[in-house]
């Protein structure tokens, strides 16, 4: 089944110079279906960064989740396993590319993002609209990146990626 596939895209790619005359309306749809839309710059919202306990309990959880369906513990307040449809909400997984304080089985991707507040925030390398771009849409000042984009693509909302951004920023033990 899985060959087929690959072989119905792969003769669907090598015939796009022909594509106008040839109908593939089916692999079209896939293409378009898993295409992101453009990388695009946030200006971080009013009163985004927190020092709420609930805030950076939100953005811990969607840092260290992978999604809400399969998640060991209930999310904190605020933040729901399902979304409005019914379907899994989809969290941040983070931990698959990023080490940070209490991260279990981590990847190394990304930056190690421990002590984050030291290390970048205090010392002036980093700001806060720094991070919430990066986590918005990390193609903006990175058009290489290997990093997920979280806001343009609906993944998230605008309060996850500041809770995000709270966490991240937070001194943690
Ligand atoms: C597929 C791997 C991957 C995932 C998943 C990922 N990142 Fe990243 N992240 C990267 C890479 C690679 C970089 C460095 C390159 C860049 O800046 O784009 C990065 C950079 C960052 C930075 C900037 C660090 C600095 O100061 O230079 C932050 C903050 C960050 N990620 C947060 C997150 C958060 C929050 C999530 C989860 C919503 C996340 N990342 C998910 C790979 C990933």
């Amino acid at each position: 089944m899985r060959k087929v596939t690959m072989l119905a895209i792969a003769t669907f790619l090598s015939a796009a110079d022909v594509s106008q005359v040839i109908e593939s309306p089916d692999a079209t749809a896939i293409l378009k279906k898993d295409a992101l839309p453009a990388p695009k710059a946030y200006v971080m919202p009013e009163g985004c960064i927190s020092n709420d306990a609930g805030a950076i309990a939100r953005g811990k959880y969607i840092f260290h989740n992978l999604n809400g369906k399969d998640a060991k513990q209930n999310p904190p307040e605020g933040l729901s396993r399902t979304l409005a449809d019914g379907k899994p909400k989809q969290m941040g997984n983070c931990v698959a590319c990023h080490n940070i304080e209490g991260a279990d089985g981590y990847g190394n991707i990304g930056p190690d993002l421990t002590n984050y507040k030291a290390l970048y925030m205090d010392s002036g390398v980093r700001d806060a609209q720094f991070v919430y771009q990066k986590i918005a849409d990390p193609r903006i000042d990175n058009g290489q990146t290997h990093m997920t984009v979280n806001l343009t693509n609906g993944l998230m909302n605008e309060r996850e990626v500041c809770d995000l951004t709270s966490y991240i920023m937070a001194v943690k033990k």
